[in-house]
This record gives structure tokens, sequence and C-alpha cells, in this order.
């Protein structure tokens, strides 16, 4: 639920992404690398096409977050693909701006995290520049820790900014 500056109230609903948002998408990821702050890749990657298929990917998690049929927000679960690393997985996540701060992050990632749980998958992965304080304390409050820093990782105009590296158990084991 998104209470708007005017009083009204609108629903978003928070659902796995199925080929037919490819479109949907894309332009959500493309919007958000457009303003070039937050995530390392400036282009997506891959055609609408190629996002068809990875959407078939039943081993990955792709939840978006619609509002009024337009996807206002994508998060991804992407699990290693190996079997000494089938136990962890990295999150991915987005949001254009007009939506943000109202709840849709927290809403995807906590969904993100109970998926996980029943797939098995026991440690989710992240990372972050250390200039989007925001995200960072969006990510602990859900209880996301730290796990180390990799210093002046990348370069935003002429800023360097580390690479912080967060992560969440899902088992709640707490590093002892
Ligand atoms: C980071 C992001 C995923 C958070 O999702 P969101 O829906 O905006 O955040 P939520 O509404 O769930 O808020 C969660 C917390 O984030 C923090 N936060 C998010 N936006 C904020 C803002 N504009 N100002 C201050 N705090 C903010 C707050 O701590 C907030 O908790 P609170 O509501 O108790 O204050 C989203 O803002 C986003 O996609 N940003 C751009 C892309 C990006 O940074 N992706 C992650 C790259 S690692």
């Amino acid at each position: 639920m998104i209470l708007k500056r005017d009083g009204a109230v609108e629903n978003y609903a928070i659902r796995r992404g199925v080929p037919e948002d490819a479109k949907g998408i894309i332009e959500c990821m493309q919007s958000v690398m457009d303003e070039k702050i937050y995530l390392v890749s400036e282009y997506y990657l891959l055609t609408e096409r190629g996002e068809r298929e990875r959407l078939k990917n039943k081993d990955d998690l792709t939840l978006v977050c619609e509002l009024n049929g337009k996807i206002a927000g994508v998060t991804t679960i992407q699990r290693g693909m190996y079997r000494k690393n089938r136990h962890v997985a990295s999150l991915g996540i987005a949001i254009r701006k007009e939506y943000r701060h109202m709840g849709m992050g927290t809403g995807m990632i906590r969904d993100a995290i109970s998926w996980s749980k029943q797939q098995g998958i026991e440690k989710i992965n992240l990372e972050v520049f250390s200039s989007n304080v925001h995200a960072i304390q969006a990510y602990r409050n859900l209880g996301f820790q730290y796990e180390g820093v990799r210093k002046r990782q990348f370069l935003i105009g002429d800023r360097y900014v580390d690479d912080v590296l967060m992560t969440y158990f899902t088992s709640g084991w707490n590093g002892d």
C-alpha cells in the first residue's frame, strides 16, 4: 500500500516475474542504470528475448513489484551454480526513482529471503556502493551484516567509492 501526498491510497503487488514481464523489467532496470550512481552496469545487457529466457529459469528468483500495471521494482536472487556454492545466492534490487522509500524494497527483500529459505539457500550476499547510504540502512534494518569492504573498487564520476559486502544467514547463524 502506498499513501500518496494527496492522501490517495494505491496498492502494489509483489509477485514472481514471468516471461511476459521481460519488457517492463528491462525498462525498470534501465531507468535505474540511467541514474548511474547505484548500479555497476549502465546498460541492461539482455535483449527482451534473452530476458524472457532468463525468467524461465526456476533455479533463480525474480520478483517484480507492480503498481497500476507498471513494474516499479525488480529483485533478483541468483543461486550459486556449483555444488560448492549452491547454498549461497546473490541478491540484486532496483526500484524506480519515483517509487522509493515506500516500503517496496523491504517487502521484496523479505519475500526473497522467505523463498531462499524454502529453497535451502543458507546465505544471501549482496554488494553495495559505500555512497549508497539509504540502501545500506535498508539492508541493516532487514538483518544483513557487514562482511567486508573492497576499498576504492569503483569510480563514479571523479569519486572513488568502496564496495561494501553484506550478507544474511537465513538460518540465523551469527558467525560463531
Ligand atoms: C535501496 C532500495 C532498494 C530501498 O528500497 P525502498 O523501497 O526505497 O526502501 P524502503 O521503503 O523499503 O525503506 C527501507 C529503508 O531504507 C532507507 N531508505 C530508503 N530510501 C530512503 C530515503 N530516500 N531516505 C532515507 N532513507 C531511505 C530507510 O532506512 C528505510 O527505512 P525507514 O522507512 O524505516 O526509514 C531502493 O531505494 C532502490 O532501489 N534504490 C536505487 C537502486 C539501488 O540502490 N539498488 C541497490 C544497489 S546495491
